[in-house]
């Protein structure tokens, strides 16, 4: 895998600005109610605390999603084409991609992720494993609006964005991140969305309030981030994670609580937590079937077809550009 690079991998490197860390959390810290982005946990150790979280009991999402891929790849392959371009927005893992390219055979495949050494990697691996599929990784921020490089233009463009990523947006930027994918696609193409669904909240509750606590480290990782990379003091012990259903906003928030007084030092900046005071580190809305059509409606994206397992978990949606 390392070494040699194989005939059909390519590699566009769109520089994306590196995310400004320390003055992201500087910011987050210094308002009345204290808040991180949930894009910070992704460091190395975050992403394999994340990997763990996939293979939780008690954490549906991943093994439905890939049940429905596997249960209904070839008529999700029939509405998306084969012989054009599949772009993957932000994959992370490339376990979804694989099960998908068993039944879809695009002339393309165009990875986008913000990290660098991942998507050389997971892309690499992709390209050696499919001789005859052109792999075109492109490294940049797909949160911002992008241009896939002009070899790639002018072909059938189909999406695929899994994991129920889309609810870690609040409801505006979800739009406007759907709005720039359809632009991206153009008036022909087709965007393959994984959404999680609302259920009931016992099972969220428990899909982010493991037994094993691998959420709970997953959630704590990101004070231990900033105590390694930015010179601060955090003292996890003092801080609990707390996860719970918001009913009436439709989503899942994780905030890390301070248990005790607390006095921290953030390469030189001071910041104090009252017992109680709470660090809101992620939302991760639901949806159901209808309200992400409406969602996706109002994005300029009408409904093709949706898919979703038998005990309503999880659901697919494929749309296009209206
Ligand atoms: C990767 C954002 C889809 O919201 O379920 C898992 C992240 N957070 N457990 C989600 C997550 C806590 C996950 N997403």
């Amino acid at each position: 895998m390392m070494g040699s690079v194989s005939h059909n991998f390519h590699f566009h490197d769109l520089q994306p600005a590196q995310d400004d860390f320390h003055t992201d959390v500087i910011a987050g810290l210094s308002g009345k109610t204290k808040y991180l982005s949930p894009k910070f946990f992704y460091d190395e150790q975050g992403s394999q605390l994340f990997d763990a979280i996939t293979r939780l009991p008690e954490y549906y999402p991943t093994r439905t999603e890939i049940g429905l891929l596997q249960r209904y790849g070839e008529d999700m392959a029939r509405l998306l084409g084969d012989d054009g371009i599949l772009v993957e927005l932000g994959s992370g893992s490339d376990t979804k991609i694989r099960v998908l390219l068993e039944a879809i055979q695009p002339q393309t495949y165009a990875p986008v992720d913000i990290c660098r050494e991942y998507l050389r990697m997971a892309a690499g691996a992709i390209a050696e494993d499919h001789p005859r599929l052109e792999v075109h990784a492109i490294c940049t921020d797909f949160t911002k609006p992008f241009a896939l490089p002009d070899l790639l233009d002018a072909r059938q463009r189909a999406a695929f964005f899994p994991g129920s990523s889309i609810g870690n947006f609040d409801p505006a930027q979800a739009r406007e991140l759907l709005r720039s994918i359809a632009r991206l696609l153009g008036p022909a193409g087709r965007l393959l969305i994984g959404v999680d669904l609302k259920k009931s909240p016992e099972l969220l509750h428990a899909a982010y309030n493991d037994d094993q606590g691998v959420t709970a480290k997953f959630n704590l990782n990101l004070l231990e981030r900033i105590n390694r990379e930015l010179d601060a003091d955090f003292d996890i012990d003092a801080f609990r994670h707390e996860a719970f259903y918001n009913e009436k906003l439709g989503r899942v928030e994780m905030h890390l609580v301070a248990t005790a007084p607390q006095r921290v030092r953030v390469n030189g900046c001071r910041f104090e937590f009252q017992p109680g005071e709470s660090i809101h580190t992620e939302n991760s809305y639901k949806f159901s079937i209808e309200e992400f059509q409406v969602l996706a409606a109002q994005s300029g994206l009408a409904s093709v077809q949706v898919w979703q397992d038998d005990d309503a978990l999880f659901s697919v949606h494929c749309l296009r550009p209206v």
